[in-house]
This record gives structure tokens, C-alpha cells and sequence, in this order.
């Protein structure tokens, strides 16, 4: 069956959002050497757009969360790429995501970061999804904000489909 796909967000809105946060980014980050951590799947296009705003030294590593049981409850583990364990102790990281919606994936990765001992965690995440929050998650660099709908597109899919669109969009089911 065919979705429907309704746009929400168009590439120029994203574009303009993402060099916003590039910019509160580079004011807290320019000398910090920062590891941006970004969590895969989904956030791999933003991430891309992001680190080509930045303009001073920083290091990428990815992190991949893996559920137990189906759905996207992520009581799961956090898998990261080899090495990547090595750059967080007493370094500035700043995990990068796509999206919080629950919550309870972002609050889980930096809860298993922050036992790491990083020098300074925080978040930023390209959309927000605020009415689904059932854990208190703070968002340091917060894009835009998304309905209580299931949305594709740059990045975010719907069952791996729709990754590839250039604009963000609501499924309409
Ligand atoms: P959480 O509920 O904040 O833990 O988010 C879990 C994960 O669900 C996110 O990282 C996304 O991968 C996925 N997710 C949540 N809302 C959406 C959506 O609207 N579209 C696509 N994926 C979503
Ligand atoms: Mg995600």
C-alpha cells in the first residue's frame, strides 16, 4: 500500500534550522575539539549538512542503538562503532540525533555515556517531538519542532523507506 506523504518541512526550512544550530554549535564548541556522536540510522544526513557549517576541528563517531522486542523501545544496547569508546573519556561530546520522541533512546545513551566520563555531554537533535516525552530528556541544540505524527524524510524513515527525500514529511496512515 502506498502512504501518503504530506510535507511538513521543506529542504530551505531544514537548511535554515541547521545552520542555526551550526551556529549556537560553533559559539559553545570552537575551541573544544568536540566529538560530535551522531546515532545512526537516522541522523546521518544531518550530520552531513552540520559538520560542512562547522569550521574548526572536530571529530565524528557514529553510535547505533539496538532494541530488544520489536517497536522502538529502547531499553536496548548501545553498539558502537570499534573505537569510538576510546574518544569519549574526558572528552567534549555532543551527541548529535534526529529525533526525540519518547525519549527514552536518548535517555538511555547518555546515561551509558555520562558512566564514560566524557568532559562535557550534551544534545542536539534536529526535531523534537514534545507531546510523546515519557522521560525528561534536555535538548542543548533543538531544531525544529514536530506534531504528535510519524514524519520522513533527510534522513528518518518509515521501515527504511523514504530516507532519501530532501524534505521532512508527515505519513499520513
Ligand atoms: P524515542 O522514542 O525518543 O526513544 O525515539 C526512538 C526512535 O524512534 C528515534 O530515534 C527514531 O529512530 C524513531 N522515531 C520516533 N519518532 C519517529 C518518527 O516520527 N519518524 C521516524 N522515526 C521515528
Ligand atoms: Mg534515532
Amino acid at each position: 500500500m502506498e502512504d501518503k506523504l504530506n510535507i511538513l518541512f521543506t529542504r530551505d526550512e531544514i537548511a535554515t534550522t541547521v545552520e542555526r544550530l551550526a551556529a549556537e554549535i560553533r559559539r559553545d564548541y570552537l575551541t573544544k575539539h568536540p566529538v560530535l556522536l551522531a546515532v545512526l540510522k537516522g541522523s546521518f544526513i544531518f550530520l552531513a549538512d552540520l559538520i560542512r557549517q562547522l569550521d574548526f576541528p572536530l571529530e565524528i563517531e557514529f553510535v547505533r542503538l539496538s532494541s530488544y522486542g520489536k517497536g522502538t523501545e529502547s531499553s536496548g544496547r548501545v553498539k558502537m562503532a570499534p573505537g569510538a569508546l576510546s574518544k569519549i573519556r574526558g572528552r567534549h561530546v555532543l551527541v548529535v540525533e534526529d529525533i526525540i520522541d519518547t525519549g527514552l533512546t536518548a535517555a538511555f545513551l547518555l546515561d551509558y555515556l555520562r558512566r564514560k566520563k566524557p568532559a562535557s555531554l550534551k544534545l542536539c537533535s534536529l526535531t523534537d517531538k514534545p507531546e510523546r516525552r515519557r522521560v525528561m530528556v534536555n535538548i542543548d541544540y533543538r531544531g525544529l519542532t514536530v506534531p504528535d505524527k510519524f514524519i520522513v524524510g533527510y534522513g528518518i524513515d518509515c521501515d527504511e523507506r523514504y530516507r532519501h527525500l530532501p524534505d521532512i514529511y508527515v505519513v499520513e496512515q
